[in-house]
């Protein structure tokens, strides 16, 4: 799809959406394997979650699968490689031909690991997280996590799919140039530098859409909040670019010229924005097979082990919240999300 093309469907979407809350069928998903994890990073806006269980089985995720045609898959935790299953669950979607790709903190991988994900045919991207060079990070993560996950970098000999991803904090952002002279070092090729998620509770204080309410308390509540964030940061990360051979993407690109409204949060009351994960259409599936609009929420719509997607997708409920969100120009923690655009 070109360009033009693209766009001029998106623009059909985002209409179809405040219309009427209908929504194309689903290509890409999204699919929390577990909400088990390894280590207890400082920013990580999950630990509400983390108690979340049980698991969908190997048996269950292949009668939801089977009955979906996708062309993409996107796999995430928690931490995936928590799961003893993991390869199974690798080689099955790679046996559906799906185009694969998953985001880990790349400290549990070890050498059949790797011999596997090597012999993979649709594998596309790997997100590996890190946050700093080796103090910073292993401040953040936890001790040790920056020699296993950089040792999975060199070791993998699978560079060309790693893209490392690394939250902008108060703590690490001071020492960025010297993190990514050091990716550069390992030949690493892409990084996104994404905005932290965090609010406090004046964020959310006189929002009025209920299904706001219905949010993951602890999801978006984080006391690690930029309390000294300077929009100097992000001129200085600019300059970044004149690495070679390096991409580094800033991501959500809408703070990239205004970064003021990310740490005033207040973008969608100045600007009317959307979310890029519901004007795509993007399937959310969670660790118990419901359906969500968004991962910070509540609120699901519907199992697919007991329900078709067409029963779920364009339900009553879900066209429902979608129109409320896109009237009200999406809740108010949207205005840290990294799946927002502006229109
Ligand atoms: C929740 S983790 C799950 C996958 C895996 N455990 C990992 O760390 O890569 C997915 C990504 O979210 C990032 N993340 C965690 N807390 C965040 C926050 N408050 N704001 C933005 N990104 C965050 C992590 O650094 C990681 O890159
Ligand atoms: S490794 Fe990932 S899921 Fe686990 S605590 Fe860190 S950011 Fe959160
Ligand atoms: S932009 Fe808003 S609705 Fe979309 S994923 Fe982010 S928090 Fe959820």
């Amino acid at each position: 799809m070109n360009d033009r093309v693209r766009s001029k469907s998106k623009v059909l979407q985002l209409n179809s959406i405040r219309t009427s809350g209908q929504s194309l069928s689903p290509k890409r998903c999204t699919l929390y394997l577990t909400m088990t994890c390894n280590l207890n990073c400082k920013m990580c806006f999950q630990k509400s979650q983390r108690a979340f269980k049980p698991e969908l089985s190997l048996d269950k995720i292949i009668k939801i699968f089977n009955n979906l045609k996708l062309d993409s898959i996107f796999l995430v935790g928690g931490e995936i490689f928590t799961r003893k299953d993991i390869l199974e669950i690798l080689n099955y979607f790679d046996e559906q031909g799906l185009k694969i790709s998953f985001i880990t903190n790349a400290t549990l991988i070890d050498d059949i690991t790797i011999q596997f994900l090597r012999q993979m045919k649709n594998l596309e991207t790997i997100y590996v997280s890190l946050d700093g060079i080796e103090k910073i990070n292993d401040d953040i993560r936890g001790k040790k996590s920056y020699e296993k996950a950089v040792n999975f970098i060199k070791n993998s000999n699978l560079k060309d799919k790693i893209h490392v991803n690394t939250v902008l904090m108060e703590s690490n952002t001071s020492h960025i140039n010297e993190f990514i002279q050091e990716l550069v070092n390992i030949e690493v090729k892409h990084i996104t530098l994404q905005y932290q998620m965090a609010y406090t509770k004046e964020h959310f204080d006189g929002s009025i859409m209920e299904i706001e309410k219905n949010r993951f308390s602890n999801r978006f509540r984080n006391d690690c909040v930029l309390k000294s964030f300077k929009p100097e940061y992000i001129t200085m990360l600019d300059k970044l670019k004149r690495f070679s051979n390096i991409e580094i993407e800033m991501f959500p690109a809408v703070f990239k010229n205004d970064v003021n409204s990310y740490i005033e949060c207040n973008l969608s009351k100045k600007t009317e924005i959307f979310c890029r994960d519901i004007t795509d259409g993007v399937l959310k599936i969670n660790h118990k097979g419901e359906v969500m609009l968004c991962e910070a929420m509540h609120n699901t719509y519907g199992s697919l082990l007991e329900q078709s997607l067409i029963e779920i997708w364009n339900s009553e409920k879900m066209k429902t919240d979608r129109k409320i969100l896109y009237e009200n120009n999406l809740f108010s923690l949207c205005n840290r999300c990294c799946s927002i655009e502006k229109v």
